[in-house]
């Protein structure tokens, strides 16, 4: 008889146990796939009140699940009213320099909760004909975003093409400009290792660089080679000050964006008036592409593609110094400029 009720006590004990476990298991489960399923409420509801300083960094998550759908076109109109989404024009550009970084910062600017970025580039202001198509073509290009985030676009060729301040300055006055600039000879470098590959590609032949950069009759740098007129900021930037004031630029240093990225995002976060949530735990150091790589979550993770970070030609050293040397006084004027200033010998 006692040894039946221990039998049934024990049985009891049992499906209890078996409940709770099961129970627990559940909640864990719910919980930890939260950020990867597509909410079933707007932002609003699991986030709270709208104020920038209160995006928790949960939203990053989110981020990556449910934009990430509607970027691929599969969202309906019902999902958009209902999440109160919209494609709104940039309020903040990357102009550029070409090879400063651009993909690295507009990548990583994104893992902040508040900002989403246009993919690809627009080429909208550079590019007669897509400008021809009107503004409501460029908004059209940006992706869904919420009411409170910023977009953020970057086309590279914005900085050195003559009608893009005006342009840009039309659609907005006191839109944010962020320019990335690297050490002026290495950017040159990088800009002709990435024509040069374009060209390997294609089976074809191309100059060395040390062709391309001394003009073989003066033996002087070659101001026509393009590689070189982009790197001297100042004389872009000049063009870009006749319709915006200095307090709309922010320079970004390329060179630190590769090595300690952290601290560079952190000042482009304050210039964007965006409250810190971007971490160092959104950034690690991969030993194999020798570069920093982007983590959204303990799930999304993710590099730069192989065409960023190539391996750079060696170039003649008297070639080096004699840029360095024509760069030097560009270089002086651009720190006076924008009150920042580099090692750049
Ligand atoms: P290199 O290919 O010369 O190394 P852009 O995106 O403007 O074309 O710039 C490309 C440069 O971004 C690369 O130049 C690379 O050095 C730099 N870069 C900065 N951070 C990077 C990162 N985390 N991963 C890969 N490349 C990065």
């Amino acid at each position: 008889m006692l040894f039946k009720q221990q039998a049934l006590l024990r049985q009891k004990l049992f499906v209890l146990g078996s409940l709770a476990i099961g129970s627990l298991l559940y909640l864990v489960a719910r919980v930890g796939s939260l950020d990867r399923l597509q909410p079933l409420c707007p932002i609003d509801g699991r986030f709270g009140p709208r104020s920038q300083d209160e995006i928790p960094l949960r939203a990053l998550q989110f981020k990556r699940g449910l934009l990430h759908e509607f970027r691929k076109g599969n969202a309906t109109k019902e999902q958009i009213r209902l999440h109160n989404l919209g494609q709104q024009l940039p309020k903040a550009i990357i102009i550029g320099v070409r090879k400063g970084g651009t993909r690295a910062l507009l990548e990583m600017l994104n893992l902040h909760p508040a900002v989403v970025k246009a993919s690809q580039e627009i080429h909208f202001f550079d590019n007669d004909e897509n400008y021809a198509k009107g503004i409501e073509w460029y908004r059209k290009k940006m992706p869904f975003s919420y009411p409170h985030q910023i977009t953020i676009e970057k086309s590279p060729a914005y900085f050195i093409t003559e009608e893009v301040p005006e342009r840009i300055y039309k659609m907005n006055s006191s839109i944010k400009l962020l320019i990335i600039v690297r050490e002026p000879t290495t950017r040159a470098i990088s800009d002709y290792t990435q024509v040069l590959e374009g060209k390997e590609r294609k089976n074809k032949t191309y100059y060395k660089f040390e062709k391309l950069a001394i003009d073989p009759n003066t033996c002087e740098v070659n101001t026509k080679y393009k590689a070189v007129r982009t790197s001297i900021y100042t004389k872009h930037l000049e063009r870009w000050l006749k319709y915006f004031p200095i307090e709309q630029f922010h320079i970004v240093d390329g060179d630190r964006l590769i090595t300690e990225p952290l601290p560079e995002l952190q000042l482009v976060e304050k210039f964007l008036n965006l409250p810190p949530r971007i971490s160092q735990y959104n950034l690690y150091f991969n030993a194999t592409r020798g570069f920093y790589c982007l983590r959204f979550n303990i799930v999304f993770n993710k590099c730069l593609a192989g065409s960023k970070g190539r391996i750079h030609p060696e170039v003649d050293t008297s070639v080096i110094t004699k840029l360095r040397k024509f760069f030097h006084p560009f270089n002086q004027k651009f720190y006076q400029i924008t009150g920042r200033t580099f090692n750049w010998p």
